[in-house]
């Protein structure tokens, strides 16, 4: 859905939401179509990539805030579609920076040797919580899903080990009616509308995410001249330019498509990473630098060999 088309929706230009937000266009899930029918699609063409089944995995969690039902899990449903009986699936809720979240409980799981491979997902359909009449949120947002596959492997303890280096999460909820969503089940019975003060988390925005990227440097000794690549959450390329010219990481290093996606939450940094690996940006060692800051507020930095 291209920004023009919101041009007979509500009060607003395709020159304004490419200047604020650098949106040119986002996806919209069709008719009927859910977030696990993404998650599945994304999942599956994880595990082609990495060249395993699903009888391989033994966990899969689900980073997402637009569940198909307020329970079971999506994560559930994937599983059963997947063909998957054994091991566990379970939903995990950072709204933006679910996948961070996700990533990272995947990490402590294999480093306690809990799971051997583990199916990591963000999916989601922002679209079905969007008010569609809300100029200041309905441009903002797309639908999505990507997955990666987590595995455990020996290694050095050191920072030329392939894999998750460092972790870094942080949550806030003082912050929590700058971006929520008017509804739930055991507040309103309803699903609700997203609702936010754009002014306020961009104005938390970047010092948010430069605090978990400084404590990833300072858990590793590593800088921003030492980053291949940084794969930052898509939600307005302004934050991202921001947070880069901050943290002093070279605008030739920033992935970006929050101008093809919109702010997909949970799922725009698998989405990005996908694109930058299929592309052949991200080669095998280099090291690569994940944040994300959303809703609650939750932020958070995963720093990683590829
Ligand atoms: N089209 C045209 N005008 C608009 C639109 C629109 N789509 N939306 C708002 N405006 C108007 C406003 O009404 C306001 O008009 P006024 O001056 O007459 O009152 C004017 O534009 C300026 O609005 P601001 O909100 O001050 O615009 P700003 O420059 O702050 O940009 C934006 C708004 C893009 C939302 C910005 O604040 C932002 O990106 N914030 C961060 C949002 C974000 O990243 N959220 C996701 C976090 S992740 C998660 O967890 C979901």
């Amino acid at each position: 859905m291209k920004n023009k088309e919101f041009e007979n929706l509500v009060d607003t230009s395709d020159e304004w939401i490419v200047q604020r937000t650098g949106i040119r266009e986002r996806h919209i899930a069709a008719e009927g179509e859910t977030t696990a029918d993404l998650g599945e699609k994304a999942a599956r063409a994880a595990m082609a990539d990495a060249g395993v089944t699903v009888d391989d995995i033994d966990l899969i969690i689900l980073a997402t805030s637009t569940p198909n039902n307020t329970f079971p899990a999506t994560a559930v449903e994937i599983q059963e579609r997947l063909g998957m009986r054994h091991g566990a699936a379970f939903d995990t809720q950072a709204v933006c920076s679910g996948f961070i979240f996700a990533l990272t409980n995947a990490d402590q799981y294999i480093r306690t040797g809990f799971a051997k491979r583990i199916l990591v997902i963000g999916a989601e359909t922002f679209s079905r919580i969007l008010d569609w009449s809300d100029r200041t949120t309905c441009v903002l947002f797309g639908d999505g899903a990507g997955a990666v596959v987590v595995e455990a492997a020996e290694g050095e303890g050191a920072i030329s080990d392939r894999g998750i280096l460092t972790a870094h999460l942080r949550s806030d909820g003082s912050h929590k009616s700058k971006l929520y969503v008017d509804g739930g089940p055991s507040s309103t019975q309803t699903v609700g509308y997203l609702r936010m003060e754009g002014k306020e988390v961009f104005r938390h925005a970047t010092g948010m995410i430069a605090d978990v990227i400084e404590a990833a440097y300072a858990a590793t000794g590593l800088s921003s001249e030492d980053i291949d690549w940084f794969v930052p959450h898509q939600a307005n390329k302004r934050i991202i330019d921001a947070s880069a010219k901050k943290l002093g990481i070279s605008p030739e290093k920033v992935v970006l498509t929050v101008d093809r996606h919109g702010n997909t939450s949970a799922a725009s940094i698998p989405l990005a990473l996908c694109e930058a690996v299929s592309d052949g940006r991200i080669k095998r060692g280099d090291l690569v630098l994940l944040e994300a800051m959303g809703g609650g507020f939750t932020w958070g930095s995963v720093l990683l060999r590829w």
